[in-house]
């Protein structure tokens, strides 16, 4: 798999903001994802982690699984304005995308998991979500043969344990990523009509006018950090991780690739379209003294960028869903 080094990333994105579509040779489509040391790829891993993924055992009720909030035929969320869990009681978050989830330096809307694997662990002990006990997990997974052998196979000597199970779920989760869009083969120039004229303007307005590329930077268009954009709904965001009071209201900027199939959208789902998002933006936000000022933008602009957006969908990530052990 062709790697991309962490450097020449950095590099292309700063030179990206600044300087946008003198760039475009060096377009490199959708970013190509890197394994950290501690978990390097192995088929053996991924499709074991797949597996997981899919199977509704690792819940208590052994009715949910990590698909039923992030469902492959939902852009891997769940279409709704904030999650369900356990017992379908409502959760305090709409339920982000794990597409190119791969590609975050943190996990969650206010960024509390360093790591998938740390991530993983989260809504599988949770009582709110899959409300498992994590050594009646390990013990259910031990009775079934199909996952010794697959754990086996995965982690030769190293049996099943909360860590082997996360390992093996970030790994399947680092193949989850959006495919090359309309917008890339513009960029790198194959085909000047790869996108529409109003398209085109709406990059122009993401990197000028609007000034959307400030945080939604580079090839993943997220600079994978945390703002305030005004979102007016008492959840303080960011600081509840780091205690700190620059962080108040902040949540992590999201990626807007495939954007299109994962309505509706920002951390409390309070918008239902992308049209609804550019409304929000242009009035500069909800909550006075966020980063974001009131853009002016006309109802035409405002469906240029929509359209832009729309341009960065390409074909949906295909699965075939694992045979269960
Ligand atoms: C009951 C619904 C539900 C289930 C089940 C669930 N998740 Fe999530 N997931 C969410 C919600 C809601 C969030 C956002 C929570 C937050 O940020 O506070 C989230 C966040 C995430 C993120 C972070 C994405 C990002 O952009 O930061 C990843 C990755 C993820 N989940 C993977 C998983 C995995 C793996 C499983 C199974 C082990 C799983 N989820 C099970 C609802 C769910
Ligand atoms: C100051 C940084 C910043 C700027 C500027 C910015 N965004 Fe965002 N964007 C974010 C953050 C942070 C979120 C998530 C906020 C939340 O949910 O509370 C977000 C959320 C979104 C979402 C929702 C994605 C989802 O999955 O829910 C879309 C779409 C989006 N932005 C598009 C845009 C566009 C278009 C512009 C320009 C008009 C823009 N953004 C400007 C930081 C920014």
């Amino acid at each position: 798999m062709k790697r991309f080094c962490g450097v020449l990333m950095a590099g292309l994105v700063a030179a990206f903001a600044w300087g946008g579509a003198a760039l475009a040779a060096d377009w490199p489509g959708t970013p190509t994802v890197t394994y950290p040391k501690d978990n390097p790829y192995s088929p053996a891993k991924a499709d074991l982690g797949k597996k997981l993924f899919f199977d509704p055992r690792l819940s208590g009720s052994n009715i949910m699984s990590c698909a039923t909030c992030h469902n492959p035929a939902l852009g891997w969320a769940d279409g709704l304005k904030l999650g369900k869990g356990h017992n379908m009681a409502e959760l305090g978050r709409h339920t982000p995308t794990v597409i190119n989830s791969a590609f975050s330096p943190t996990q969650f809307w206010d960024g509390r998991a360093a790591t998938l694997e740390e991530q993983a662990k989260g809504p599988i002990a949770s009582a709110a979500e899959m409300n498992q006990n994590p050594e009646a997990l390990i013990a259910e997974l031990q009775a079934i043969p199909g996952y010794v052998a697959a754990f086996e196979r995965a982690f030769p000597g190293k049996g099943i344990s909360m860590d082997t199970i996360a390992m093996a779920i970030a790994t399947y989760e680092r193949e989850v990523i959006s495919a090359y869009a309309p917008f890339d083969a513009y960029m790198q120039g194959d085909d000047p009509l790869a996108i529409s004229a109003s398209a085109k303007r709406g990059w122009d307005l993401f990197r000028g006018k609007a000034q959307c590329i400030s945080c939604h930077s580079g090839p993943n268009f997220s600079d994978g950090r945390f703002h305030d954009i005004g979102v007016d709904d008492g959840d303080e965001g960011r600081i509840a991780v780091t205690g700190k009071d620059r962080d108040r209201f902040k949540f992590k900027t999201p990626t807007v690739r495939d954007v299109t199939r994962t309505a509706p959208y920002l951390h409390n789902g309070q918008e239902a379209t992308l049209m609804d998002v550019m409304r929000y933006y242009n009035r500069g936000g909800d909550r006075s003294g966020n980063e974001l000022k009131a853009l002016n933008l006309s109802e035409a602009e405002m469906h240029d960028v929509v359209a832009f957006m729309k341009s960065l969908t390409g074909q949906p990530v295909v699965v075939v869903l694992p045979e269960l052990p």
